[in-house]
């Protein structure tokens, strides 16, 4: 049975990358898709791209609760319920911690933790009161990271945001179970978006991927969709995507000392011991 056919789904991030292609996949499985992003022109074409009506796209900045809770209203008002929320928008901070000013906490704050907070409080009330259609009443679908279940150093701010999305999507997962309501929370490794493709180290302009050998191999934004609705088809909790994301997330919870040479590797590559920040070099804690 395909539980995406004629049901809704709105998108935040669908103009862009995994939230692209999350939309392609959406409407290509049967599904009515609302296509939400802060580039509203964007997402208008990428509405059109797939062939979905050019009004299915609207602009929404996601830190603006109110806008997030009236594109809830108008989506419920033109399709009568929503089935599936992909809490997908964010943007990525990399670089070493000390490098951190506090505009850029904030932003990754408002957008990453902020931006999926506004998505559950609009939706997931709706979602408990509506009609129950093939045994659910609705699926709430959070894009968290793999940096969201393991640590990240270089990504230190930005997996503080995503273990919280994690944190929220298992404990509202068992909270809402008895309404009906489902919660996951996909955890890819770096996938091969826009994103990872223009990420730069803070202070530096060189991008990441030309620091990071192997970064040309990443799987794609098609694959990662493809991959994270099997995993909401089947209703699981965590769904880490890829198999890089399968391996770390086993590993740590085997034993998180097996990851230590990898993750000292990013933390040497993403991180790097700068003196220019004022910090001691040519040291290291075993
Ligand atoms: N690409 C990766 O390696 C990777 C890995 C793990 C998790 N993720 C997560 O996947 C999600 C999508 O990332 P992506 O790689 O597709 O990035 P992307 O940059 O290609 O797309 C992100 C989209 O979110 C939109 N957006 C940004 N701020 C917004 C806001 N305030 N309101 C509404 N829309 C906003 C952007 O306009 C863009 O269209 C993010 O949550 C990201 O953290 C990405």
């Amino acid at each position: 049975m395909n539980p995406f056919e004629g049901r809704v789904a709105l998108v935040t991030g669908a103009a862009s990358g995994i939230g692209a292609a999350l939309a392609v996949a959406l409407h290509a499985a049967g599904a009515k898709v609302v296509l939400a992003d802060i580039d509203g022109e964007g997402a208008r074409r990428q509405a059109m791209a797939i062939g979905a009506d050019a009004d299915t796209a609207v602009t929404l900045d996601v830190t603006d609760r109110s806008l997030f809770a009236s594109v809830v209203t108008a989506t419920v008002e033109r399709h009568g319920r929503i089935d599936y929320l992909f809490n997908n928008a964010g943007i990525a901070i990399v670089g070493n911690t000390l490098a951190m000013e506090g505009n850029d906490w904030d932003r990754l704050l408002d957008v990453n933790i902020r931006g999926v907070v506004h998505g559950v409080e609009a939706v997931y009330p709706l979602m408990v009161k509506q009609q129950l259609l093939g045994g659910w009443r609705g699926h709430i679908v959070n894009t968290a990271s793999i940096s969201g279940l393991i640590p990240a150093p270089g990504f230190t701010a930005y997996a503080m945001t995503k273990h919280a999305v994690v944190g929220l999507s298992l404990s509202l997962r068992e909270e809402a179970r008895r309404y009906g309501v489902r919660v996951s929370a996909i955890c890819p490794s770096v996938i091969g978006t826009p994103m990872a493709e223009h990420a730069q180290l803070l202070g530096d302009s060189v991008p990441v991927k030309d620091k990071v050998q192997g970064f040309v191999r990443l799987p794609g934004a098609d694959y990662c969709a493809r991959k994270a609705l099997k995993g909401v088809r089947r209703n699981r909790a965590l769904i880490p995507v890829t198999p890089a994301a399968h391996i770390g997330w086993r590993l740590y919870r085997l034993w998180p000392g097996l990851l230590r040479p990898v993750t000292r590797r990013l933390a040497d590559t993403l991180a790097p011991m700068a003196a220019s920040l004022g910090a001691p070099t040519g040291q290291r804690e075993r």
